[in-house]
């Protein structure tokens, strides 16, 4: 049997193996732990080249870096550029982030989900002002004591803001270091976890922990994407995969979760030419957000009679449904969820005037609105779509025409 090859082993030479033609006349720098400083400078070089301008990297406050980093792991960097300058005009500090109302932080928010980090977001702003005289805190251990920030965001924080010699470990970083170091086993796991850990801060150089970190990012996002541009990567001599020839395995797939289909209802109740929204209660994903009253699907259950029973147990009015506007589609963390959504009326007698206060078990607020009155609401994005069809009716006076009939 041929012997195990490695990419320490010295018989691992271009030609032999899947290297790029483009590599066969450079000289290897592998196994990388053994390049170390040429490694990180290659890297660096590229980085002051190649970097995208973004609007944290003008200055770098820590106000700055915070947000967008926090922003950056709900969404792609485009869309993270575009929810960042409409914070910053709002939100310029964290004093006036910190005397916001948490209704308009959520807005703000709206459409990046993990709402929980918005409004922890909000609570370190606070304790920001409260604790540290308004003083953005520099040491690790501090920034890692603000609500919400784990060990991702206190890392970037600190070494992009401040220079702290530590390392970022997104996805893109993870894939990087699993390529270049050639970790055989799935990285969110141990073993692999603990070495990528070591390996990260054996690469952060010392002084320079702002830049290398957001190269790493930046490499990871531009050039060893999943699909790897290894022509152009400046860390070429450095891989091990790919001077194994395995680029495309690395990182090694972990268990994906399973994905849990779920059918849920939701109805916009009509009287008297407003509609019903109620703001859900503080705990949950959507804590404090407001919607249309629903819910699941009960097994077997249709969902006209989902929507009713669901109308009576989270509010106590007894609904009929006049139309069906249609279904909305998407996912959220391993869920795919099918919203239908109807049109409501109360039964009984014409109304002639609002009803009687509803009886909340779902929520912590209510309010009868007109349709352009929904547009300052903080809503999941589901119902978002649902809001942005009913005020794209009323303007055309035609039927929502953003979801899909089914
Ligand atoms: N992804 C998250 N933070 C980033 C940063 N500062 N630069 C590039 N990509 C990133």
């Amino acid at each position: 049997m041929a012997p195990k090859k490695t990419a320490a082993d010295p018989l691992i030479l271009p030609g032999l193996h899947a290297v790029p033609s483009h590599l066969a006349s450079t000289v290897l720098h592998c196994p990388p732990e053994a390049h170390i400083p040429a490694l990180q400078a290659a890297l660096l070089d590229w980085f002051a080249v190649h970097q995208r301008a973004l609007p944290w990297r003008e200055k770098y406050t820590p106000y700055e870096v915070w947000i967008s980093e926090v922003m950056l792991q709900q969404t792609q960097m485009e869309r993270g550029v575009a929810y960042f300058k409409r914070w910053m005009e709002r939100f310029p500090d964290v004093a006036s982030l910190a005397r916001a109302h948490e209704e308009e932080v959520l807005r703000l928010w709206e459409g990046l989900g993990y709402y929980s980090r918005a409004r922890n977001i909000l609570r370190a702003a606070r304790l920001i002002m409260e604790r540290h005289g308004g003083c953005f805190p520099s040491q690790e251990a501090d920034i890692r004591a603000l609500p919400g920030v784990g060990p991702y965001t206190a890392g970037a924080i600190a070494s992009i803001a401040f220079g702290a010699s530590l390392p970022c470990i997104d996805a893109n970083v993870e894939r990087v270091i699993a390529r270049l170091f050639d970790l055989d086993s799935p990285v969110k796991q141990e073993p692999a976890a603990s070495r990528l850990r070591e390996l990260a801060l054996l690469l952060v150089p010392e002084g320079k922990a702002r830049e290398h970190n957001q190269a790493m990012m930046e490499l990871g996002a531009l050039v060893c994407g999943k699909k790897a541009r290894c022509g152009i990567c400046p860390l070429a001599s450095f891989c091990s995969s790919l001077h194994l020839g395995i680029v495309h395995e690395r990182p090694v797939p972990g268990k994906r979760a399973a994905i849990t289909p779920i059918e849920v209802v939701t109805g916009v109740l009509f009287c008297q030419g407003q509609i019903f929204v109620q703001k859900r209660l503080p705990s949950g994903v959507w804590g404090n957000l407001w919607e249309f009253p629903g819910g699941r699907l009960e097994p077997g259950e249709r969902p006209e009679a989902a929507i009713v029973r669901e109308f009576a147990e989270e509010t106590g009015f007894t609904v009929q449904v006049t139309g069906k506007y249609g279904v909305i589609r998407h996912g959220y963390t391993t869920y795919r969820i099918t919203l239908h959504c109807f049109a409501l009326s109360l039964t009984g007698p014409a109304v002639t005037s609002l009803p009687a206060p509803p009886v909340l078990t779902a929520a912590s607020d209510w309010r009868w609105l007109r349709r352009d009155e929904l547009d300052a609401l903080a809503m999941p994005a589901a119902h978002r779509k649902l809001a942005d069809s009913l005020m794209m009716q009323n303007a055309r006076q035609g039927l929502p025409g953003i979801l899909s009939a089914r």
